[in-house]
């Protein structure tokens, strides 16, 4: 028998699994965690409360099972958000700077003119959603005397009683300062957002060496095998990063990626990225989106529903949405779109639109934000074969119908509660020789919809982003 103990420490919960050789899940643990609005457009989280709730999940399921078939640890984490902390004490300085924190936004219009370079090097828009202007945000605040990385940094440098800072490469190709090509730290983007070197992790292979335990609550010496950004890590879990496998990972936001196994492919509106580095690098073009769950939270709030499954009854009791369109724009427009300044719509309201139908525009925004992406990643007359879906919000058969109608394709539903769990498990289990299996779906939705109410519903959501634009 041989168990990794598979940590996945996402924004509003870490979680944990004991997961052995053959894909079974023997124990699972999580705990909540908190995020503050603490303005409009700041968004933060607590670094010590993500330790404690990291270690705190792995100290459970590692009491569920026998220790001595536990062969190591697995991380899938939280991606873009920032830590800030001083190496000497081992203590966070400020607060971790969400990845969907946009206080940056300014500092990123003021270097517009490296938006090229920045695009051409990283793959990615230069945009506050990613690491590098909340790093030198937070270093500018904390002093240059402290160290910074990504969440995986942080629970790396903690786990392992900060004898290592590093960061894992797929993490790393979302801070907008590592070079796709390079695989590291790339000078001109270092200088371009005025970080040094100094205050960085080093960049090292997904499976690549992140040292072992000596910490307080989890007993020493068990080597961290695999570390994995948790998008990434749901790619490889449905299956890998061969071309042709597109995924949507719904969770606060979605992740809608399509791994391009060896090959570097750039499209407009979506982001090139590197999805891990094992014998060589997976890249992978992925647009992300910042509501979808966060947006039918949102809408429950709005309609005073208690919460998202709530607010799916209440969507069931309606047809369509009679026209209602809602754009959850509310941190500006993400992929493919990417504009800070848009702001949130609900539009096409009539006398006749009800609670109802406003919960149902929730569940199609989410869809047709998916459906955007989706559509930005074909080359011309490309089209999707089918779209795996994994997250929270699969559990609704309505969003996933809805996600299928938008699309025109089937949407192949995964159940299994944390596909990014079994990705990175996948990924440590390699290195001790043991091929995981992918996971199998739990059910598939095929499109209902006629191409002509397709393309009105598709073009009605394209008038409404419209009037989103400021
Ligand atoms: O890019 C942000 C993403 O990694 C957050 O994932 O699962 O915490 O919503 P999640």
């Amino acid at each position: 028998m041989s168990i990794v103990l598979a940590l996945d420490e996402g924004t509003t919960n870490a979680k944990a699994v004991a997961i052995d050789h053959t894909g079974a899940v023997l124990a699972t643990a999580s705990t909540p965690l908190s995020i503050a609005n603490t303005a409009p457009g700041w968004t933060e989280q607590d670094a010590t409360e993500i330790w404690d709730a990291s270690r705190d999940v792995l100290a459970r399921v590692l009491a569920q099972v026998d220790a001595a078939d536990v062969v190591g640890i697995a991380i899938s984490n939280q991606r873009e958000s920032v830590v800030a902390w001083n190496p000497g004490t081992g203590e966070p300085v400020g607060p971790v700077l969400s990845w969907q924190d946009t206080r940056t936004a300014g500092r990123c219009a003021d270097l517009a003119g490296h938006a090229a370079t920045v695009r051409e090097r990283t793959g990615l828009p230069l945009d506050p959603m990613f690491s590098a202007p909340k790093m030198a945000w937070l270093l500018e605040q904390a002093g240059e005397a402290n160290v910074v990385g990504t969440v995986d940094s942080w629970l790396v440098w903690c786990l392992t009683g900060g004898a290592q800072h590093v960061i894992e490469a797929g993490n790393a190709s979302r801070t907008l300062l590592m070079d796709l090509e390079l695989l590291d730290w790339h000078p001109a983007l270092l200088d371009v957002f005025g970080i040094e070197l100094g205050a960085l992790p080093a960049v090292v292979a997904s499976n690549g060496d992140f040292g072992e335990t000596a910490c307080a609550g989890l007993p020493a010496g068990i080597p961290i095998l695999a570390v994995m950004a948790d998008s990434h890590a749901a790619l490889r879990g449905h299956g890998g990063g061969a071309p042709g496998v597109v995924k949507a990972t719904y969770g606060t936001g979605s992740s809608v990626m399509q791994g391009t196994g060896d090959e570097l492919r750039r499209r407009d509106g979506v982001a090139t990225t590197l999805a891990w580095l094992e014998d060589g690098p997976v890249y992978a073009l992925e647009g992300n989106i910042r509501y979808s769950g966060a947006a039918l939270d949102w809408t429950s709030r709005l309609l005073g529903v208690p919460d998202a499954p709530a607010l799916g009854e209440l969507a069931a009791t309606v047809d369509d949405a009679q026209g209602a369109v809602l754009v959850p724009a509310f941190g500006g427009l993400g992929a493919p779109h990417w504009d800070p300044a848009a702001v949130g719509t609900l539009t096409g309201l009539g006398a006749a639109t009800g609670p109802a139908h406003v919960a149902r525009a929730a569940f199609d925004a989410v869809a047709h934000q998916v459906a955007d992406v989706a559509e930005a990643m074909l080359a011309d007359g490309e089209a999707l074969d089918a779209v795996r879906a994994d997250g929270g919000a699969t559990a609704s058969s309505l969003l996933m119908q809805s996600q299928a109608d938008v699309l025109g394709c089937d949407v192949i539903v995964v159940g299994e509660a944390d596909v990014a769990l079994r990705g990175v498990a996948s990924l440590a289990f390699s290195r001790v020789g043991i091929a995981l299996p992918p996971a199998s779906p739990s059910r598939v939705h095929p499109p209902a919809l006629d191409a002509d109410r397709r393309a009105q519903q598709r073009a009605g959501w394209r008038t409404a982003l419209d009037s989103t634009r400021r």
